[in-house]
């Protein structure tokens, strides 16, 4: 089963999937994005093209699509993919492509799924792996673990603590999806 990864900045997540699993290419959507740097060192190969340099959104997505097309991937993992999935790209891979999201959807759907359920003072919270549909993190869920705050936590402390969640929960996923360890 061949893996693409696509984020538009950080690029943790790619970092702990990559350093477990083959992949086949990253995308990011920023051509500055800290990811690029992060294949770079693990000699993965990337591609980064941004929405404004197309006409719309679909000729960007074709692009995305061209890409995945030629490189024969099963499953796109989306991580930190900052950009809604389009018509193009969904009818093209709707079923192969997942995306985590550090909350426990259905709560706290969105852009800022941490800061969000910091500031409603949730005593949990957690991390969602889910199949992408047109909506904003509505898809099916695959897998969802709970992540407690604690009475002493910072924001910081609690962001750092669903991160490390999802550094664990993301390889377990794709080995249950049947992902071939290196
Ligand atoms: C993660 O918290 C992920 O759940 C969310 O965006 C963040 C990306 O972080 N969708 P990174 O780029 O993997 O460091």
């Amino acid at each position: 089963m061949k893996i693409a990864v696509f984020a538009s900045g950080n690029g943790s997540n790619f970092q702990v999937i990559a350093e477990q699993f083959p992949v086949s290419f990253v995308f990011s959507d920023h051509r500055d994005a800290y990811v690029l740097e992060r294949a770079q060192n693990l000699a993965i190969p990337s591609f980064a093209f941004e929405l404004k340099e197309f006409e719309n959104k679909a000729a960007y997505e074709q692009a995305i699509v061209d890409l995945l097309d030629k490189h024969e991937i099963d499953l796109v993992c989306l991580a930190g993919y900052m950009k809604i999935v389009g018509e193009t790209l969904l009818s093209a891979y709707e079923g192969r492509i997942i995306n985590i999201h550090p909350a426990y959807l259905p709560e706290f759907p969105g852009a800022h799924g941490i800061e969000d359920a910091w500031e409603a003072g949730v005593d949990q919270s957690g991390v969602t792996i889910h199949w992408v549909d047109s909506g904003v993190d509505t898809g099916q869920v695959i897998q969802q673990v709970r992540v407690p705050r604690l009475a002493d936590d910072s924001l910081e402390s609690f962001e750092t603590r669903i991160h490390e969640t999802e550094y664990q929960l993301y390889p377990m996923v794709l080995d249950d999806l049947g992902v071939v360890r290196k």
